[in-house]
């Protein structure tokens, strides 16, 4: 039968439900060309308006994933199981470096396909870019043989990888459907459920500096992950986690890089940052039955930091993918180091009461440590270092934060956006929880 893009719009403009078939003809459509930009953006604004039940969400999470190629390790005969971790994108968000080498020490494979930045949020891809040498886009051959000898590979999305939500996305970008907790859902999970999962984690950020606009699209977004990915056969849960200020105390990409080095060989472990890695870790190492219990994993996770195998597998990924080989040992030989480097000190003393985290991002962004542009490469030195954490003493002798900047001008402009950015007040704030819900997915 002639496949008619225009009837499959034309039932989800009506608000009915469509078929299995109908998704995937969509979804192959998309990635051979065969459905016109018109097409996918009236497709896309249907569903923005008129939403997709579970199985149409299924249905579409599985079309995108198997519109490109999908990674198959079984030929491998890994001993252990296959399993990521994906976050929703923050703000000093370094949990990825960590918790891929922590996995694999504790016997997981990590084959993570992780992107650039999004927004005000750093990406994981430009932080392994600040390694001179390192390469993100090594041939399938190399990938596949660091995921098996090392356990772990970060790497950057391939063009064979899900090409129908790369068409999709940019379309979605430039006629306002990016908003869609269905769309994101599928876009997410196509990428990831390619990459061949036997469990996944998902990070879901909220507050301030998160990609969803309120915490109850937050928890939405979670919910909604959790369900389409174990409705599609991979063990996932999501955790709810804050984002009302930066999560490392620094924030740019060879800082950031920095702090994960610090963070596995045990130089540094900032409380919330462990928090998080701790309770992601536990979650997946459970849900990939590696351990039954929070205890047990928690136990598996301390001795992969104590023991420094996590730190050892961070730097043999690094140098298998073309990095120094004693990156760990000697970070400051091979991270780029900014030119300038000034404390910014709050104009009266207080305490830390609240941050305006997108912002915090964004500055990040403006000194050179994002892309604006694709044609514009980025400053990998710069960013920010030793952030205040809301309900830190600041004044006098106590920065709000340092900035790491390529020249003056920049510098000053970071540092008046920055004193805006970090409100600073008499009274101590509580502390606030920094993992706030754990949703497994379960159908009510
Ligand atoms: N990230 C994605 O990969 N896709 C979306 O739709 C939104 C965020």
């Amino acid at each position: 039968m002639t496949f008619l893009p225009q009837e499959i719009i034309r039932k989800k403009r009506d608000r009915l439900t469509l078929t299995n078939d109908e998704i995937r003809q969509f979804a192959f459509g998309i990635a051979d060309g065969s459905v016109t930009d018109g097409q996918v953006a009236a497709f896309g604004m249907a569903v923005l308006f008129n939403g997709m039940t579970l199985d149409e969400r299924i249905s579409l999470t599985l079309a995108m994933r198997d519109s490109g190629d999908v990674l198959d390790w079984s030929d491998l005969d890994l001993p252990g199981p296959i399993l990521d971790k994906h976050s929703t994108g923050g703000v000093g968000d370094t949990v990825s470096l960590m918790l891929g080498p922590m996995i694999a020490a504790c016997g997981g494979f990590v084959p993570m396909i992780s992107g650039r930045r999004l927004g005000h949020t750093g990406g994981t891809l430009d932080k392994f870019e600040s390694i001179p040498g390192y390469n993100s886009r090594p041939s399938n051959k190399v990938f596949r043989e660091t995921v098996r000898s090392v356990g772990v590979a970060i790497i950057g999305q391939t063009n064979r990888l899900t090409p129908a939500d790369r068409r999709f996305y940019a379309i979605r970008d430039v006629t306002a459907t990016v908003e869609s907790i269905d769309l994101i859902t599928a876009s997410i999970l196509a990428k990831k459920l390619a990459a061949g999962l036997d469990a996944l984690v998902m990070d879901v950020k909220s507050g301030n500096g998160a990609f969803m606009p309120t915490p109850e699209s937050s928890r939405e977004l979670a919910e909604c992950i959790a369900r389409v990915a174990n409705g599609a056969g991979t063990r996932t849960s999501s955790l709810l986690t804050d984002m009302n200020q930066s999560l490392a105390p620094s924030a740019g990409n060879a800082l950031e890089v920095q702090v994960a080095i610090d963070y596995l060989t045990g130089k540094d472990r900032p409380e919330r940052l462990d928090r998080v890695v701790r309770a992601l870790g536990s979650e997946l190492l459970i849900l990939g039955r590696l351990a039954s219990t929070v205890e047990q994993a928690e136990k598996k996770l301390a001795t992969a930091l104590t023991s420094g195998k996590a730190a050892e597998i961070f730097g043999r990924m690094v140098a298998a993918l073309g990095g120094p080989t004693d990156l760990v040992e000697n970070p400051t030989r091979h991270l780029p180091q900014a030119r300038i480097v000034h404390p910014v000190y709050p104009e009266v003393g207080g305490f830390v009461t609240g941050m305006n985290t997108r912002e915090v991002g964004l500055i990040v962004l403006r000194l050179g440590g994002t892309r604006p542009n694709a044609i514009v490469s980025i400053d990998h030195s710069v960013g920010l270092s030793r952030i205040a954490r809301i309900g830190d003493a600041v004044g006098p002798d106590r920065p709000v934060a340092l900035i790491h900047a390529s020249n003056e001008d920049d510098a000053a402009g970071a540092a008046a956006a920055l004193r805006t950015a970090i409100a600073v007040g008499p009274d101590q704030p509580p502390d606030s929880a920094v993992v706030i819900d754990r949703i497994t997915g379960a159908q009510p």
